[in-house]
């Protein structure tokens, strides 16, 4: 099993990026323990982060990335770019060694045709800073993502579903070779 944890971008109650997560956690659950995390922080400020004056939520936040043996991560596009309460949350754990070495899976979704493409490309730069493996070559972007699940939030576009197996179990692979 690996020890996993997933950053959403959106907390959004009927988030779309929300479901595909949790469509991930459900269907490998044999190989994967992911625990989806609460990303709703406060706003990063250089003046708490330090021992003893960081919110409580970022401590457990933080020590939960640190923990964990894979990082994913999906994100809707908001105005060209990724999501700003994923990138708060990279924010915090970025000075903490969490996502130092460890593999990692990106992907974004969108109701749109481009699949949050730009907010895609946005996340892998600021990721590019840090010294993360991630899973060269697959990349997961979902558009039209509202019109592949049903009402009770499950992912029923056969293609996508397949897409993702595919992708997840070269993750797999991937994480056992850098591990
Ligand atoms: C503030 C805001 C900005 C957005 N900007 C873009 C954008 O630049 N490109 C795009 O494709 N969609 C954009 N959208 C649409 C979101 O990608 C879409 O609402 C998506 O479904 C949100 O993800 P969620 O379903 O997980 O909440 C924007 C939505 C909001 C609320």
């Amino acid at each position: 099993m690996i020890k996993t944890v997933f950053l959403v971008g959106s907390l959004r109650e009927k988030s779309y990026n929300m479901m595909i997560a949790k469509h991930i956690q459900k269907r490998y659950a044999d190989r994967l323990e992911i625990e989806i995390l609460d990303i709703d922080l406060p706003n990063y400020n250089q003046d708490l982060d330090m021992d003893g004056k960081r919110p409580e939520k970022v401590e457990n936040f933080n020590a939960k990335v640190n923990e964990a043996n894979a990082v994913f991560m999906i994100t809707p596009e908001y105005n060209h770019g990724v999501s700003g309460v994923l990138k708060n949350a990279i924010d915090w754990v970025s000075r903490t060694p969490g996502l130092n070495n460890k593999p990692g899976l990106v992907a974004s979704s969108s109701m749109g045709a481009t699949a949050g493409a730009r907010g895609y490309n946005n996340l892998i730069q600021v990721l590019d800073t840090m010294p993360m493996y991630l899973l060269p070559g697959n990349d997961i972007m979902i558009g039209s993502v509202h019109e592949k699940f049903d009402q009770d939030g499950n992912l029923i576009d056969e293609g996508t579903v397949q897409f993702i197996d595919l992708v997840v179990d070269k993750f797999i692979e991937f994480y056992n070779k850098v591990k």
